[in-house]
C-alpha cells in the first residue's frame, strides 16, 4: 500500500542561493519553514570572497529568519587571487562551511570567478590541507563549446586533472546533469561527492522548449537530454551516499526571467522538500530521501544531522502562481501546478 505519510528528520539544503537585500528578506522564511540548514551561495554582486564579508552576510541572513532556528552555513567565492590565508582564517571561522568554484563567465554573478584553476593551487593545497571542500560549479566556458557539453568537457579538461593535483581534496560537484558526472562521482573516491537538483531529476531539455519557449525551465547548468535525466533518477533509485540534496533554489525577479536575455535560475525553495518527496515515491524509492535529503549531505561535510523530524502527508495542493520578491515579483518552480506531498 502506498504510504500517506512520513516522518524524516528534519533535511538540509546543501546549495542554495538566498540573495541580499528585499529579495533575502522575501524568500530566506521559504528556506528556513523546511530545511535545518542550507550552504549559501556567496555570488552576490560583488561576491562574498572574504571572512569578513561572509560574517557580514550572515548576520544579513539571520535577520531575514528571525524567528527561526535556520542556520546558514556559508561559503566564500573563489577568485584568482584568494590567498591561502583567508582559507586559514575561514577553517577558523566555523561558520564558513566550503569555498566556491565557479568558472570565469559560467553563470550569474561568476565575472570574478576562475580564469585558470591552477591559479588558485597553493589555495587549493591548503583547503586540501585543512579539510574545507570545494564546491564546484561543473561547466567549461569556452565559447566554442556546446553549451549541453560543457559539464562533460569540464569534467576531462579541469576535475580529472584537479584530483590527480589534489587527490584528498574534498569536493561537491554541485548539480550535476549528467550521466557523465554521475558516472564520475559514483566511481571517485570517497571525497567526492555531488548534489541534485529537483529540476534536473523532474525535466530534461524537451521542458524548455514545450510549445515555445519557457524561460521558468531555463536554469544552468542547462537541462539536459533524457538520457541524463535517467541517469540521474537512478542514482537517487540506487540510494548512493555520494549524492545529496541541493536545490540550487536561485529566484530572479519575472521581468528578468521572462525577457530577451533572460537569466538562468529556477527557484523552488518554496516546496523543495515536497517536489523531491513527488521525485521520490514516483520512482519507487520514497524509502531513500531521508537519507538523500537528511543523512548523505551532513555526513560528508563532517557534520552532526539534525535531531529534529518533519512530517509529509500526502496531499494534493496548488502551488501559487508568484510570489512576491521585494518590490517585484516571482514565479516559483511549477507555478499552478498540483503536487501531492505537503509539509505538515
Ligand atoms: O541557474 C543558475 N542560477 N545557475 C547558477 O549556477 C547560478 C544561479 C543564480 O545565481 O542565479
Ligand atoms: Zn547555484
Amino acid at each position: 500500500m502506498s504510504k500517506t505519510q512520513i516522518t524524516i528528520t528534519q533535511p538540509d539544503d546543501w546549495h542554495l542561493h538566498l540573495r541580499d537585500g528585499e529579495a533575502l528578506t522575501s524568500i530566506a522564511p521559504f528556506t528556513a519553514k523546511q530545511f535545518a540548514r542550507a550552504i549559501v551561495m556567496p555570488n552576490l554582486n560583488p561576491p562574498v570572497t572574504t571572512v569578513v564579508q561572509a560574517v557580514e552576510y550572515l548576520d544579513r541572513i539571520l535577520a531575514a529568519v528571525q524567528g527561526t532556528d535556520f542556520e546558514p552555513l556559508m561559503t566564500l567565492y573563489l577568485t584568482d587571487n584568494t590567498r591561502p590565508d583567508e582559507i586559514i582564517a575561514a577553517r577558523k571561522s566555523c561558520f564558513i562551511k566550503g569555498v566556491k568554484l565557479y568558472p570565469s563567465g559560467a553563470t550569474t554573478n561568476s565575472d570574478a570567478g576562475v580564469t585558470d584553476i591552477r591559479l588558485c593551487d597553493k589555495t587549493l593545497e591548503k583547503m586540501q590541507e585543512v579539510g574545507l571542500p570545494l564546491l564546484i560549479h561543473g561547466e567549461a566556458t569556452a565559447p566554442d563549446i556546446d553549451v549541453f557539453d560543457r559539464e562533460k568537457v569540464f569534467i576531462e579538461t579541469t576535475l580529472q586533472p584537479l584530483m590527480q593535483r589534489f587527490p584528498e581534496l574534498k569536493v561537491v560537484f554541485e548539480h550535476i546533469t549528467t550521466k557523465e558526472a554521475a558516472d564520475f562521482v559514483t566511481e571517485s573516491t570517497a571525497n567526492i561527492a555531488a548534489t541534485i537538483t529537483p529540476q534536473h531529476l523532474l525535466f530534461n531539455r524537451n521542458a524548455m522548449f514545450q510549445g515555445g519557449l519557457r524561460p521558468h525551465h531555463y536554469c544552468l547548468p542547462v537541462l539536459k537530454r533524457d538520457t541524463h535525466q535517467q541517469a540521474l533518477l537512478a542514482v537517487i533509485r540506487s540510494g548512493n551516499a555520494k549524492f545529496f540534496l541541493g536545490t540550487d533554489s536561485a529566484p530572479h525577479a519575472k521581468s528578468k526571467k521572462e525577457s530577451a536575455c533572460g537569466c538562468a535560475g529556477i527557484f523552488s525553495a518554496h516546496a523543495a522538500i515536497e517536489i523531491y518527496a513527488s521525485i521520490f515515491e514516483q520512482q519507487d524509492a520514497l524509502d531513500n530521501l531521508e537519507a538523500f535529503a537528511s543523512f548523505n549531505g551532513p555526513d560528508f561535510y563532517g557534520l552532526p544531522r539534525n535531531s529534529r523530524t518533519i512530517t509529509l502527508k500526502k496531499q494534493e495542493w496548488q502551488i501559487p502562481e508568484s510570489y512576491p520578491l521585494g518590490s517585484e515579483t516571482l514565479v516559483p518552480f511549477l507555478a499552478g501546478q498540483t503536487i501531492n506531498w505537503k509539509l505538515a
